[in-house]
């Protein structure tokens, strides 16, 4: 949401902050715009559209520039057009600042500054801070001085980067919003996200809150907002720049569909080898006094958090997953028994952040489950478990989806054989159920061993060719609904979010015994039915596919590649291969990846970049 980058150093920055414009753009593709130093001052070019549109306005300009600044929008306040589009500059153009997040009191502040005679010529909340600054340097103070006083009057949460005439360093700070610094060997990089600069650098420092970095042709300085001087670690990052390119690929979306065998390997790499999970920070026995876990989180991540939660139940434990959004309002009631997990891929989630700032101030230990080493979330939390997914760039998750299960399931049996829950001397029993034969009430975790044949599996459904075939052949329904139980049902959840969310389609995922609560009065002929089967209790959802059947509806099957029954009871059927039915959902999931996909691009859908869409959601 927003990426910022900025760049001192020898040579031209232009060129290096024009890339990382682009590898940024999956935070925000409304507009962009960059403003570099040079003979004449500053110059600034900022243009509505992708980063593409600023290229050829760069080259058209002839631009160049010692160090600079560039940022790619997700628009807040304000339309996408070229007033809106950062830099925002004073009426001078002395002060040129980019910004990512979101100034709470920027309606006084523009009040205040108008009074004092300046005049604003976007709608964003942004402008506000180069008008504040410009101000102050009109009163005697330094570039830094000046950033700093005009920093402490901002509310809200943001990163910023600043360049001032006539003076060749780039200030920067954050405050709720992400940027991190890149170390290079000719020149020091700033940015919202580390692929920003992959291909310069892979030594980087996370700032801290509150940090304020100075950057010039010398090097980088770290002080506090109150002036003093700190030491950051400056860490190797793991990810190659390869791994944030598309390559061969048309998509980012299918490249990470395809790399999940390798991906899923790293996450488990280490940790399921023997018959217990063993993960880095949990020695056995550390997670014993858990009585409950909380899961909070967003979008695809929540839908992985549900899963989760499910296979807690599944082991006795009481687990709740509730949306991020609401938990920060609306919070559970919690102990200090109480373990509120975080999910999110970004670590960077402002609704999944203000969540576990609710946890942190309540007696309950927190723990982020993230992609990103050194996001907001990992350091916030009380602990960190990383999911190894690699840099996702896509903005409709899909890797991590399945490397969060994963992480996730581990978890779960991590939990379990420290003997997490309040436990039966509580009189806190699993209810009996009437599932279908076959099925447990409560399961130790899942089958020794199944978890490692993982990757292989989920290689064998993205070769499987079925996916694209049904999105043609459906191409014309007026909706799609996806349904499915227990684990199948946040599986059936985000098959439906991915669908409507790059095909523009309508689609909506139930829990498959709600159909007939109420959704069935709009199934017709023209509604797919896409129906998750894990393995287990299937059954009852063949009951609710045949609901739906009898309006006419078509049904996709997606299950066991053994289900022979429902295999001829639907339409059609994506086979996995046999699995835990724990882990059904996992592959289940990757076949909904590929459907979505598949149909976006029948659509000629902007797969990477769905409309009014950006990745990490760094405003509430
Ligand atoms: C959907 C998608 C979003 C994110 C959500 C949370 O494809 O990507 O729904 O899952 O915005 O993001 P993270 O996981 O970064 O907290």
């Amino acid at each position: 949401m927003c990426g910022i980058i900025g760049r001192a150093g020898d040579g031209d920055a232009l060129a290096s902050l024009l890339t990382g414009l682009k590898n940024l753009e999956y935070r925000g593709y409304d507009s962009a715009g960059v403003a570099v130093r040079n003979r004449d001052g500053i110059d600034v070019c900022k243009r509505e559209g992708e980063t593409d549109v600023l290229d050829a306005a760069v080259a058209e300009r002839n631009l160049t520039g010692d160090s600079g600044i560039g940022h790619t929008r997700w628009s807040t306040h304000g339309a996408p057009s070229d007033a809106n589009a950062h830099p925002h500059t004073d009426e001078d153009g002395r002060v040129a600042v980019v910004h990512n997040g979101i100034i709470r009191n920027y309606e006084s502040l523009r009040r205040e500054l108008r009074e004092d005679g300046h005049r604003f010529t976007s709608e964003t909340d942004s402008e506000v801070v180069p008008h504040l600054v410009a101000r102050e340097l009109d009163a005697g103070a330094t570039p830094e001085a000046a950033f700093r006083t005009a920093v402490d009057r901002l509310e809200g949460s943001y990163a910023l980067a600043m360049v001032v005439e006539d003076d060749d360093a780039i200030y920067a700070t954050r405050h709720g919003s992400p940027l991190v610094l890149g170390v290079g060997d000719d020149g020091n990089y700033l940015a919202s996200d580390v692929p920003a600069f992959l291909e310069f650098t892979d030594r980087v420092i996370y700032l801290e809150e509150d940090d304020l970095a100075v950057l010039d042709e010398e090097g980088y300085r770290l002080t506090t907002r109150g002036g003093e001087t700190v030491e950051r670690a400056v860490e190797t990052v793991d990810w190659t720049a390869g791994d944030a390119q598309k390559g061969v690929y048309t998509h980012f979306m299918r490249k990470e569909i395809d790399e999940q065998p390798a991906s899923l390997r790293q996450t488990l790499e280490g940790r399921s080898e023997g018959p217990e999970a063993v993960l880095e920070g949990f020695p056995p026995g550390s997670l014993s006094e858990v009585s409950d876990v909380v899961f909070v989180a967003c979008g695809t991540s929540y839908h992985a958090a549900m899963y989760g939660s499910t296979l807690l139940r599944r082991r006795g434990i009481p687990a709740t997953a509730m949306r991020a959004n609401e938990f920060a309002h609306d919070p559970m009631p919690v102990s200090d028994r109480t373990l509120v997990i975080a999910v999110t891929q970004s670590g960077e989630t402002a609704d999944t952040l203000a969540s576990l700032r609710v946890a942190n101030g309540s007696p309950a230990r927190t723990l982020a489950v993230t992609n990103v080493v050194g996001s907001s979330a990992a350091r916030e939390a009380n602990d960190a478990m990383f999911i190894r997914a690699g840099p996702e760039i896509g903005v409709a998750a899909t890797k991590t989806f399945s490397s969060q299960v994963a992480s996730l399931a581990l978890l779960a049996d991590r939990l379990y054989a420290d003997g997490a829950g309040i436990g039966a001397d509580a009189g806190v029993r699993m209810p009996a159920t009437s599932m279908a034969e076959g099925s447990s009430t409560t399961d130790g975790g899942t089958e020794a061993g199944t978890i490692r044949s993982l990757p292989e599996d989920v290689e064998t459904v993205v070769n499987d060719g079925g996916a694209s075939r049904l999105a043609k052949q459906y191409a014309d329904a007026d909706s799609y609904f996806f349904i499915g139980r227990g684990v199948g049902y946040p599986v059936a959840l985000e098959g439906a979010l991915k669908f409507k969310e790059i095909t523009y389609e309508h689609a909506e995922g139930f829990a498959a015994g709600e159909l007939k609560h109420g959704p069935l009065a709009l199934v017709t002929p023209s509604t797919v039915i896409v129906a998750v089967f894990t393995g287990r209790d299937d059954e009852r959802t063949l009951h609710n596919v045949r609901e739906a059947q009898t309006r006419g509806a078509p049904i996709i099957g997606v299950g066991p590649e053994s289900a022979t029954e429902i295999r001829e009871a639907v339409d059609e059927y994506l086979p996995f291969p046999d699995t835990d039915p724990e882990l059904a959902g996992i592959l289940a999931n990757v076949h909904l990846q590929l459907l979505a996909y598949h149909a976006a691009e029948i659509r000629d859908r902007a797969i990477d970049k769905p409309r009014n869409l950006a990745k990490s959601v760094t405003v509430e």
